[in-house]
Order: C-alpha cells, then structure tokens, then sequence
C-alpha cells in the first residue's frame, strides 16, 4: 500500500490537524444528537456480553464439543480472545479487520467517539499512526485524557522493566481531534493521499439525518480523496429501517430524511461509480441473527486496480 509521504511530514500532518483550532467542532452537544453517545462502548460491552452468554448456553445446551479449541464466533472469525465484560474484553469489530491493513498504516477513523476502538486498534495491530475525529468535545476531551494516563503509565512500566530506551511510545503516534466531518474546511479533508485505512462506522446515518444525501456524498468524496492509492475504505452502515426512529429530532431533520434518495443499501454503488472506489469482499454482509449492533460493514479500495 503507498505510503508516499515521510514519517516526518506525516506526523506533522496529523498533529497540526489534532491541535489547530477546530472548524465546526461542538463545544457542548446534547448527548446522543448525532449519535454521541458518551457511554457508548459500555452498552456495546454488556450487550455483546449477553448475547455471547446467551449463544455459549444455546451451544451447551445443543450437546456441542466445548473441548474441541475452536475458537470462532457465529460470525465466523477468530473472537476476540478474552471472554466480555472482562477490564480486557475488545470490539469484536476487530476480528472482522485484516492485520495488512492496519499494521504500520496510517489510520484515520471518522466519528471515533471517546477513542475506544482506536486505543483497541492500536493495542492489537500497532498502526503507524492514529487520528480519530470526532464532532462532540467532551467525548475527545476524554480520549485525550486517556491517552495522557496511558502514556504516564507505559513510561512507568517500561522504565520499571527497563524497556524504555529501547522501544518506542506505542501512543505517541495516536492523535485526536474535534471538529465537524462535514464541515467545507475540515483538516482531515486538506490531505490528499494521506490516509492508508479510513475507519467511517455507524456515523453514515448521523450525517444522513443532519445533512442528506449532499452530506453523505461529501463526505464519501472526502474519503476518496484523502485514500492513498491502494488505500482501504471501511465503512460499517445503519440500515435504513432504523432511521425512522431518528427522524423526529427536528423539523430540519425530518426534511432531510423526507429528501434522502441515497438508501444506505446503494452506498456500494455510489461509492464505486462516483468516488472510484472499488469494493472488496464484504467484511460483514448481513450479520449474525440476534447479535447487537449487527450492522453491515463493507470495504473498498482505491485504485489504481
Ligand atoms: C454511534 S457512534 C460510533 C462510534 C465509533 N465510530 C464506533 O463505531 O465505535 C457515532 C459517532 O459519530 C460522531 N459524529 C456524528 N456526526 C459527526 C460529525 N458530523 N462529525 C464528526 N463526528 C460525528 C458522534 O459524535 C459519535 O461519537
């Protein structure tokens, strides 16, 4: 995958968009407005909890070989390791990603929220560099918190151990940002070919709601042009049964989901004829029956082919 710029100028890059003043960022925003959630991965942890609990028993239950180390979810791929609601427990979102596409890249996760699944990304695969955007204030204000302990606490350990001199700050490389995605002067936007994996999961339907099918083609577009060739785009989709639900939260809300022609269904189509991105097996089609925040995700590759 290209990475044509330097190790310098890329980091300049990515910290001068994680620290300059914000356009469109929102200092205060109602909880849950466009999807800012603030104990968002909490939830996800205690549903997939239960559903997992549930699918071990029904598996007991059917009389199945517990003995026989195969460790695959109903999703098909390898679980994450550690067993839900454990301090360790991880997205299981991450198995679903191939290691060629993070390991060493640089990443940029659109509507990343208080910077979970990035420090999990970061843990697992060791990216060359991070930079999570997200339009809620205090939700970065926490992931920057984060990284600051973190950071405090990997001196310590590795001073302890003695490692410090001679590995290099796996955090160091991780940057966050508030600001609007959507915004015309965004800083995620003015790096054309910057990005190796550009993360966009369950945010479509936010953008869709407050901005209609203009915004979500924007942003699309964006996408495109900040992929480096052979970059990957992965994009996890709300279906559009569940925007219902959100179209009553104003009046300009309503009139954008009366206005939507662009379906999430045909994101594919539009993102492969009018962005030039070219789709690659689908990471999860349809889900797993009963699973939550069973969302499809889909990944695209920009050309050259
Ligand atoms: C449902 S959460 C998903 C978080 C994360 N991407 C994940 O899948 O684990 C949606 C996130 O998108 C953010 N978001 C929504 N609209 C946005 C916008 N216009 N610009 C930046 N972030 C936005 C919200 O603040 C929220 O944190």
């Amino acid at each position: 995958m290209g990475a044509g710029d330097g190790d310098k100028t890329h980091r300049s890059e990515v910290s001068m968009a994680a620290e300059s003043p914000t356009p469109g960022a929102q200092r205060v925003l109602e909880e849950g407005r466009v999807g800012n959630y603030h104990s968002y991965y909490g939830k996800r942890r205690k549903l997939m909890a239960v559903f997992q609990a549930q699918n071990a028993q029904a598996t007991a239950a059917s009389g199945a070989d517990e003995g026989d180390g195969d460790e695959n979810t109903s999703t098909g791929h390898s679980s994450s390791s550690t067993a839900p609601g454990s301090a360790l427990y991880s997205d299981e979102r991450l198995d679903l990603l191939k290691e060629e596409w993070v390991r060493g890249k640089r990443v940029l996760d659109l509507g990343c929220n208080d910077g979970t699944f990035v420090y999990d990304l970061v843990a697992r695969f060791q990216p060359r560099s991070v930079l999570g955007v997200d339009i809620d204030r205090a939700l970065i204000d926490d992931a920057k918190k984060r990284r600051k302990n973190m950071r405090r606490r990997w001196r310590q350990n590795s001073g302890r151990t003695g490692e410090a001199k001679s590995s290099t700050d796996p955090l160091l490389c991780v940057h966050f940002c508030c600001e609007d995605i959507i915004s015309p002067d965004a800083k995620w936007a003015q790096h054309a070919g910057a990005y190796d994996l550009v993360l966009l999961m369950s945010v479509t339907k936010w953008i869709h709601l407050h901005h209609g099918d203009a915004g979500i083609k924007q942003v699309f577009k964006n996408v495109a042009n900040v992929l480096a060739p052979r970059g990957v785009f992965v994009l996890e989709y709300q279906r559009w049964s569940t925007y219902r639900r959100k179209a009553n939260l104003s009046t300009e809300v309503h009139q954008n989901y009366k206005s939507i022609r662009l379906r999430p269904e045909v994101f594919d189509t539009y993102l492969e004829h009018e962005c030039g991105l070219k789709p690659g097996p689908p990471i999860r089609p349809r889900g797993v029956t009963g699973q939550p925040y069973n969302r499809p995700m889909l990944s695209f590759r920009k050309g050259p082919v």
